[in-house]
């Protein structure tokens, strides 16, 4: 019996460890059978000490007995940590990461993150591989799915609200689980939008568009990074020690756990920097990567490798503690041991599902709204429902589920047959499968929409088209969707289209011929109600794109805070962009609708010269012009008009959501820290210089009343032109 009242000092106890002890910490393993029990291979190498975390394990009675073997069976009883890629939820699944940045919410989604910390906390779990905060501008990617967006602001504010959320003041309360932010750094640009690919960024773009949310996730004090799959500039992360040590240890000064990806050591080769598996664990090792996800490298390597003198012992040593410091945070020495893990019985508690219906209502945005159709009136005869998304209760999980049940879904068909007023009749038809180029239902759901006053279309991308290892070279719906939703306008009834996908979809006809189109994302357990609760107007649609939507894949990379050119449009005739497609978007970033309009006016900034070290005041007044209450998110973007670089179009510096009635307005103020008014120059380091600016406050990044001001600071060096990024 080793098993320890109280932790140990970890390093104390790294004093005491062998060479395979202190490896084994460095070793992350999936168990061969998920569901069960440990094979009696597996059970020898936790007696052993040569594992220090599983990854992915739902069993509870299984997972129990390993902590067991390794608490009381192995010579140090060092305790397992048990990760989970906790994404969106665990048992209660809210919307997915990218319908979350929807919102605009950062104490929403800290409240999210904290239910689900509780949820995996009480099955078991240590340890999730989330936040996801990958910056992303090419929506072909399916990861953007898992992450903030495209803009650095928005995606830093929500990564310390996860951080937070996920990890509270103290670990080793039984609610709260580590977080790992991933995938350092830049995988959101892989080129061509393809999963895996090669990333190619300029030093100028890593640190200020992609650096940013990782940078806020350490600062709130995130326990782990995770290291990304591709090659970033020439070298995979998980053999970059530019951007472990340079950039995540001394730049951002994390001190935490960095954890591999799946197999990325053993990819090393595959990738060609690594002539064979044993050059890839000492080149990950000596890189940064402290923990070895599933490759089985570091177990089979490192010894080896330490023993002959090729790779110090003084790095195994620091990687260990790191591990053992981490599991000492989480309380894992305790006594009595965590209690043991329960699998979920019953129905979600109602709490949970509360703000799972929060989340899923705030992350709807809704694109268009002519002659505002929506919300829909109190008195209708009847809705056809049409679409092969619309009673499905598998999508709105999306592609990281956690223990999400299907069962546990409330389908749109559900919602609106429950919110529906007394007296509507609520039809309903599929038209078509998801992904099945059949017409074959057609005619039935075209019949049903003639029959009934008013259709609800909800079409989209299966969740398996987005999530890892699932880009996209089309944005448009799957076959034969959009046909579907032709046929359906074709009836003469007023069509709403209901948007599932986990990107922006590039549907350019649907915009323009639809009177009413929502993004509907993947919105989890409350999918229905939630959206029903918008089409009824019981609640008002208050997200706000967390991403320009294209419309066109042609258009990729397209963003709103692009840098100028020399000749940007509407300045000519030989101007930056197509000659087929307008340079504009679909619809801009931090674009949606309320179901009243907003007003701007009186945009005011103080001083009107500005000093560093000095904040700036700014404010506008915002006025409810509608007939409804509402809520905007009201936007403040910076342009630096002149500098020794080329600045973005606009920034993201600040926003605020104001509820308002109708004929109320209100005075918005925000102040902005000096730092704001910087930016990073090719030394990394943050520069004030010396220059106008302009300021806009607006309803998302293409509009609003502009102001004026200026920064004066001493003057700046001028940057050498030679090895300036
Ligand atoms: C691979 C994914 O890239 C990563 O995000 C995830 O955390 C791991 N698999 C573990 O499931």
């Amino acid at each position: 019996m080793n098993a320890r009242p109280s932790p140990p000092d970890p390093r104390e106890l790294l004093s005491r460890m062998t060479i395979e002890e202190k490896v084994g910490q460095l070793v992350q393993m999936a168990p061969s059978r998920a569901a069960g029990r440990l094979s009696s291979e597996e059970k020898r190498r936790v007696r052993e000490g040569r594992v220090g975390s599983f990854l992915n394990w739902r069993h509870p009675a299984g997972m129990a007995e390993a902590q067991r073997l390794a608490r009381e069976e192995s010579r140090l009883g060092i305790p397992l940590l048990f990760a989970f890629d906790i994404l969106h939820g665990f048992h209660t699944v809210f919307p997915i990461p990218l319908a979350l940045a929807a919102t605009w919410n950062p104490p929403l989604v800290e409240e999210v993150a904290r239910l689900s910390a509780r949820e995996g906390r009480a099955a078991g779990i240590h340890w999730t591989f989330a936040p996801m905060v990958d910056v992303c501008r090419d929506p072909r990617w399916g990861r953007i799915a898992e992450g903030p967006g495209e803009d650095p602001f928005l995606a830093s504010e929500l990564a310390s609200a996860w951080v937070r959320g996920f990890q509270g003041e103290d670990l080793a309360s039984r609610e709260r689980v580590a977080a790992c932010a991933k995938h350092f750094v830049g995988y959101g640009a892989g080129e061509g939008g393809r999963d895996y690919a090669a990333v190619d960024l300029s030093l100028g773009k890593l640190l200020e568009v992609y650096l940013p949310p990782f940078a806020a996730a350490v600062r709130a004090g995130a326990a782990s990074v995770m290291a990304a799959f591709p090659s970033i500039n020439g070298l995979p992360a998980a053999a970059n020690p530019f951007l472990l040590q340079t950039l995540l240890r001394r730049k951002l000064g994390f001190r935490g756990v960095v954890v591999s990806d799946w197999n990325a050591v053993g990819e090393l080769p595959v990738h060609g920097v690594a002539a064979d598996v044993e050059e890839a664990a000492r080149l990950a090792l000596e890189a940064g990567v402290d923990v070895d996800m599933a490759s089985g490298l570091f177990a089979e390597k490192l010894p080896g490798l330490i023993r002959a003198g090729k790779v110090p012992v003084s790095l195994l040593d620091q990687a260990a503690l790191r591990v053992l410091e981490l599991k000492a945070q989480l309380g894992l020495w305790s006594s009595p041991p965590e209690p043991q893990a329960a699998s979920r019985t019953g129905p979600l508690p109602a709490a949970s599902r509360g703000l799972a219906l929060r989340a899923a209502r705030e992350a709807i945005i809704l694109l268009r709204n002519q002659d505002e159709l929506l919300p829909l009136p109190p008195r209708l005869r009847s809705i056809a429902v049409v679409g092969p998304l619309a009673d499905d209760r598998k999508n709105p999980l999306g592609p990281w589920p956690g223990a999400g049940r299907e069962e546990d879904v409330v389908t749109v068909l559900e919602g609106i047959r429950s919110r529906a007023p007394a007296g509507t009749r609520v039809l309903f038809a599929p038209g078509c499968a998801v992904d099945d180029p059949s017409t074959a239902g057609f005619a039935e759901a075209v019949s049903l929409a003639k029959s009934a006053e008013i259709v609800v279309a909800v079409v989209g991308e299966p969740a398996r088209m987005s999530g890892e290892a699932a880009s996209r070279a089309d944005l448009g719906l799957p076959r034969p969707q959009e046909e579907l939703v032709r046929a359906l306008v074709e009836t003469g009834r007023p069509v709403v289209a209901i948007l599932c996908s986990g990107r922006p979809l590039a549907l350019p006809w649907i915009a323009e011929h639809l009177p009413a189109v929502l993004a509907a994302w993947f919105l989890g357990v409350e999918s229905g109600n939630a959206l029903a609760d918008i089409l009824f107007g019981i609640s008002g649609p208050v997200g706000r794109l967390p991403v320009t939507v294209p419309r066109s894949v042609g258009q990729i990379p397209i963003y709103y805070g692009r840098t100028n050119t020399g000749r940007p449009p509407g300045s000519g005739r030989d101007v930056s962009g197509y000659i087929d497609l307008p340079e504009s978007p679909l619809f801009p970033f931090g674009y949606g609708l309320a179901y009243t309009r907003f007003a701007y006016r009186e945009i005011r900034v103080a001083p009107p010269v500005v000093r560093r070290g000095q904040s700036l005041e700014a404010s506008v007044i915002v006025a409810n012009a509608g007939l409804r209450a509402g809520a905007e998110t009201v936007q403040l973007y910076l342009r630096d008009r002149v500098a020794s670089r080329t600045r973005p179009v606009a920034e993201l510096k600040a926003f605020q959501r104001v509820s308002l009635e109708p004929g109320e307005e209100r005075r918005i103020r925000f102040s902005l820290p000096s730092e704001t008014l910087a930016f990073i120059g090719p030394d990394g380091e943050l520069r004030w210089e010396a220059g106008d600016f302009e300021l806009r406050i607006g309803p998302s990044a293409a509009s609003g009343p502009t102001a004026a001001f200026r920064l004066e600071n001493e003057p700046w060096p001028t940057p050498s032109p030679a090895g300036t990024p």
